[in-house]
């Protein structure tokens, strides 16, 4: 039995990556086997793609080249990490996936959807997650806690950008049955406990599939 697709979602500064850690070792703890991930990124070469798509260069990127490299990453990382971890039935816990392109691209940039709808069936070929953390904080809040570091191209975006990829990302969770959301906006400790909750329930209704 093929193992299952996590992934977390949410706009800059909501507390992904610390998360992550939490989810990961709950699900170890249930005795599967996981592998932590992230996008874009998540092989050698989809990590120099990420770094192209990251820094701070003086030719503007075109938002079409910003879109075919996130899914050339995409492709590169299913291919080589993500397919392969969940055909020998381990469990993929992945920091943002195509969610964060309906977002960012889609709702931030406006890009054509049904054009990233296609995109996404190329690559994915169907496969989909199978829950999605949406960490959910007030735009305003998120930018006060990544204010104190450098920040990359994404992360020079304007406020109305990031209010239109947290309208598409509760938008989208709204509409889907495999997302949770989560209010990022409290203490730690209570996004955590929710966290922890959330995945208690998920696993209760998992087979006893085990690969460990
Ligand atoms: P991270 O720093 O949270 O790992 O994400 C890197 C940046 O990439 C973040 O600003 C969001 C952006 N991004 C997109 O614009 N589209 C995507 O599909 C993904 C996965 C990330």
């Amino acid at each position: 039995m093929r193992g299952r697709f996590i992934t977390l979602e949410g706009g800059e500064g909501v507390g992904k990556s610390t998360n992550r850690a939490l989810v990961v070792e709950q699900i170890e703890q249930a005795g599967y086997r996981v592998v932590a991930t992230r996008e874009p990124g998540g092989t050698p070469l989809a990590e120099q793609i990420r770094a192209l798509l990251l820094d701070v260069r003086e030719e503007p990127m075109a938002p079409q080249a910003e879109l075919l490299l996130i899914f050339a990453a995409r492709a590169q990382h299913l291919e080589r990490v993500i397919r392969p971890a969940l055909e020998q039935g381990h469990w993929v816990v992945c920091d943002r996936f195509t969610d964060a392109t309906y977002a960012y691209q889609g709702g931030g940039r406006g890009m054509d959807i049904a054009t990233i709808g296609l995109l996404e069936s190329l690559v994915q070929d169907g496969l989909q997650p199978d829950l999605t953390l949406y960490l959910d904080v007030p735009v305003a809040v998120a930018q006060q806690r990544i204010s104190g570091r450098p920040h990359d191209r994404f992360e020079r975006e304007q406020t109305a950008f990031f209010e239109r990829v947290r309208a598409s990302y509760l938008q989208r969770a709204g509409a889907d049955a495999r997302f949770r959301v989560v209010d990022a906006e409290q203490s730690l400790a209570l996004v955590q406990s929710r966290i922890r909750s959330i995945l208690a329930d998920y696993l209760k209704s998992c087979p006893d599939d085990r690969s460990a």
